[in-house]
C-alpha cells in the first residue's frame, strides 16, 4: 500500500506513465499544423478567460490585478507564438558524401516533458513552457509551484477543452520536494524544463543525468544595471522602475545591483526616490496597489537583512527600509544609496522591492563589477552613446542585455543566462528545439 510519504511519489509516476501512454499516438495522429492549430484554440480560450484568469492569479500570488491580467496576455503569447512555429519544424536534406544515398534530417519531439515552475509567473512560466513542448509534439507533466496550484489548473482545463488529449497534459499540485527528484529520474521521462533557484537547478541537473535526459534550467539572477552619466535620465528612471519593481521585484531579471557613474549619482538618487514614492503597496485585487506582497515570511526578512546589513557598512536609506507591523507579507519599495561594492545585496540576489544603489567611476570599472558574480542572466545599460552601449553589451557576461530599456522579455526574444543563471533558451525561434531531438535518416542504394 501506498504511504503518506510516498503517496505524491507514486500519484507522479502514475501520471508519467498516463502521459506517456499517448505520447506516441499524440505525436504520431497529429502534425505540426494541427498542433499548431489545437494551440491556437488554447490561446483563444485564454483570451476569452483572461479577466477570471487574472483574478485567480492575482489571489493566489498577490501581484496587482493590472499586471496579473498583462500576466495572463504574456502567457497566451507564448502560445500564440508557438501555434505559428509548430507547423515550421524544418529539417534539411543533406548532400550525401555517400554514392546514391539521399540524407536528411528530421526533428521529432523529445517524449514525456517534466515540467517545473515557480510562483512568481503562475501563468508565464507554464506556457513558455507547455506551449513548445506541445507544438514539438511532446506531452507534459506539470509540477507547479505549491504556492500557485490554481492558474495553472486552469490552463490546463482549458488546454483540454481546447483539444488536446486529456493524458497529455498533467498536472501534479504538491508541496512534495520529492516529485521533482521523481520527475528527474523517472526513465519515462526524456526531458526536464525548470525554472527556479541555482541550487535546485544543479540538483535536478545532477538527478536526471542519471538517465541522460535532455535539461533546460532557467536559475538565479543578480541583474547589474549601470547607468552611464551621458544616459536620458527620463528615460533611464522609467527603465529602472520597470525592471526593479515588476512583481514586487521578485523576478529573475529584476534589477538587484544599480551602478551609477559618480557625476549624476545625486540627481539619479533624487528622481528615483520621488518615482518610488508613488508607488502604493496592498492587496492585489485593490485597483490602488501597485505593489503586492513578498511570497511568504522569509522573503520579507530578506529584504530586511539585505538592507540592515548594507546600512552597516555606510549605505543611506532614501525612501522605505522598514516593513510595516501587522498581517501579510509587505515591503515598502526601498531605495539605498551610497552602497559599497561589499555589501550581500550586491554579491546575493534579493528577490524583492530593494533598489540598491552604487557610485562607480569608469567603463572599466563597472564591467568588472557587473561580471563579479557567479550568475549571468539578465544585465541593464542606459547611456545616449552607442559606440559605449555595443561595447558594453558585448562584454556584459549574461544572457540577455537591455539598452535603454527596462524591459528584457519578449515572446519572440531568446530567454534564458549563462554561468550559474542555467543553460537553454526559452520563448523566440529557439524556444520549440528544447522539446525536440533530430533524427538523421540515410536512404542508401537509391539506384540499384
Ligand atoms: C522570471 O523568470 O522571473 C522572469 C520571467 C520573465 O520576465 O519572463
Amino acid at each position: 500500500m501506498t504511504s503518506p510519504e510516498n503517496y505524491h511519489q507514486s500519484a507522479l509516476a502514475k501520471a508519467i506513465v498516463s502521459a506517456e501512454s499517448v505520447q506516441e499516438e499524440y505525436f504520431l495522429s497529429t502534425t505540426g499544423a494541427q498542433r499548431g492549430a489545437l494551440l491556437r484554440k488554447w490561446n483563444d480560450l485564454i483570451i476569452a478567460n483572461r479577466n477570471d484568469i487574472a483574478i485567480i492569479l492575482s489571489l493566489e500570488n498577490g501581484k496587482p490585478y493590472a499586471e496579473a491580467l498583462g500576466e495572463v496576455l504574456y502567457a497566451a503569447s507564448f502560445v500564440s507564438w508557438f501555434a505559428e512555429e509548430a507547423p515550421r519544424a524544418y529539417g534539411h536534406t543533406i548532400p550525401s558524401a555517400t554514392p546514391n544515398t539521399i540524407l536528411s534530417d528530421v526533428r521529432e519531439p523529445v517524449g514525456v516533458c517534466g515540467i517545473i515552475t515557480p510562483w512568481n509567473f503562475p501563468a508565464a512560466m507554464i506556457t513558455r513552457k507547455v506551449a513548445p513542448a506541445f507544438g514539438a509534439g511532446c506531452t507534459v507533466v506539470i509540477k507547479p509551484p505549491s504556492e500557485t496550484p490554481y492558474t495553472c489548473a486552469i490552463l490546463a482545463k482549458l488546454a483540454v477543452e481546447a483539444g488536446f488529449p486529456p493524458k497529455s497534459i498533467q498536472v501534479c499540485p504538491t508541496k512534495d520536494r520529492q516529485a521533482a527528484s521523481e520527475l528527474a529520474t523517472n526513465p519515462l521521462v526524456k526531458k526536464i524544463s525548470f525554472t527556479g533557484s541555482t541550487g535546485v537547478g544543479k540538483i535536478l541537473a545532477r538527478l536526471a543525468a542519471g538517465t541522460l535526459k535532455k535539461v533546460s534550467l532557467e536559475l538565479g539572477g543578480n541583474a547589474p544595471l549601470i547607468v552611464f552619466d551621458d544616459a536620458n535620465l527620463d528615460v533611464t528612471i522609467e527603465g529602472v522602475m520597470t525592471s526593479k519593481f515588476r512583481c514586487s521585484g521578485q523576478t529573475c531579471v529584476c534589477a538587484n545591483r544599480i551602478y551609477v557613474q559618480r557625476g549624476i549619482e545625486k540627481e539619479f538618487v533624487q528622481r528615483l526616490v520621488q518615482a518610488v514614492s508613488r508607488l502604493k503597496y496592498g492587496a492585489g485585487l485593490d485597483s490602488t496597489t501597485t505593489q503586492g506582497p513578498l511570497v511568504n515570511r522569509s522573503a520579507v526578512d530578506k529584504v530586511a537583512s539585505h538592507i540592515s546589513d548594507a546600512v552597516s557598512k555606510g549605505a543611506q536609506v532614501e525612501i522605505g527600509g522598514e516593513a510595516p507591523k501587522g498581517e501579510g507579507y509587505f515591503f515598502p519599495p526601498t531605495v539605498l544609496s551610497s552602497v559599497p561594492t561589499n555589501a550581500i545585496v550586491t554579491i546575493d540576489e534579493t528577490f524583492g522591492p530593494l533598489a540598491a544603489i552604487c557610485a562607480f567611476d569608469t567603463e572599466d570599472e563597472v564591467v568588472k563589477l557587473a561580471n563579479a558574480t557567479e550568475f549571468g542572466l539578465a544585465g541593464y545599460l542606459f547611456s545616449e552613446n552607442i559606440g559605449r552601449c555595443h561595447r558594453v553589451a558585448a562584454r556584459m557576461q549574461v544572457g540577455m542585455v537591455a539598452v535603454n530599456t527596462g524591459k528584457v522579455s519578449a515572446t519572440e526574444a531568446p530567454f534564458g543566462g549563462v554561468k550559474a543563471s542555467g543553460y537553454g533558451r526559452e520563448g523566440s525561434v529557439y524556444g520549440m528545439e528544447e522539446y525536440q531531438v533530430i533524427k538523421a535518416i540515410t536512404v542508401g542504394n537509391i539506384h540499384r
